[in-house]
């Protein structure tokens, strides 16, 4: 596999939370992505194929990564018996509601992004729903993600036995063998390079 120098190494399913933090940093990348593209309001080729990238990554990964945490993460917590996971409890509810509400406005940019990308161009009005969905979603992102990486991951990594985690990336695992994404898209041939 080539390694371009600087590149951080995968994390493996050993480290399920180590892969969850990455999953952020693409996050955080892509949104950026979205972003300028919406600032730009224009698609050359090169934003055209880094929109396409960017909808291909959240409508794969983005429910997937959620369903690694309210599915995984979350109950593995949550069956802790420990005064600091019945504080987090409401934490844990509240950041599940986020994935809720993050989901709706991936749903509208995918709508519009996939539009965009068909016609080639779009209306003032789409793109200014386009950029605001953008910045609702940031607005959202960043400080869930904070409460996740300072709060709810530190817990997890304190409390839960090696076993658990390992059980946890298996199951992060089975969920990326279940559905690797779209022939040729960058987050499957990702899956492929992690999981070999
Ligand atoms: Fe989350
Ligand atoms: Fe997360």
């Amino acid at each position: 596999m080539p390694v371009n120098i600087g590149d951080k190494p995968q994390a493996d399913f050993n480290r399920p939370i180590e892969l969850m933090m990455d999953c952020h940093r693409r996050i955080e990348r892509f949104l950026m992505v979205l972003r300028k593209i919406g600032r730009a309001g224009k698609l050359d080729a090169r934003l055209g194929s880094a929109l396409r990238t960017a909808l291909d990554y959240f409508k794969l990964a983005g429910p997937r990564h959620n369903e690694d945490e309210e599915a995984s993460l979350f109950p593995a917590l949550t069956a802790c018996d420990n005064a600091a996971v019945a504080a987090a409890m409401l934490r844990m509810r509240r950041l599940a509601e986020e994935h809720a509400t993050a989901e709706k406005l991936h749903r509208l940019i995918d709508e519009l992004g996939e539009a965009w990308l068909k016609a080639g161009k779009i209306s003032a009005e789409d793109r200014r729903k386009f950029q605001h969905a953008v910045e609702t979603l940031i607005g959202i992102y960043t400080p869930h993600i904070a409460m996740e990486e300072h709060e709810i991951f530190p817990l997890a990594a304190q409390l839960l036995p090696p076993e658990t985690l390992i059980g946890i990336g298996e199951q992060m695992r089975a969920r990326r063998a279940a559905n690797p994404g779209r022939e040729g898209s960058r987050c499957s041939q990702r899956r492929r390079k992690s999981s070999s």
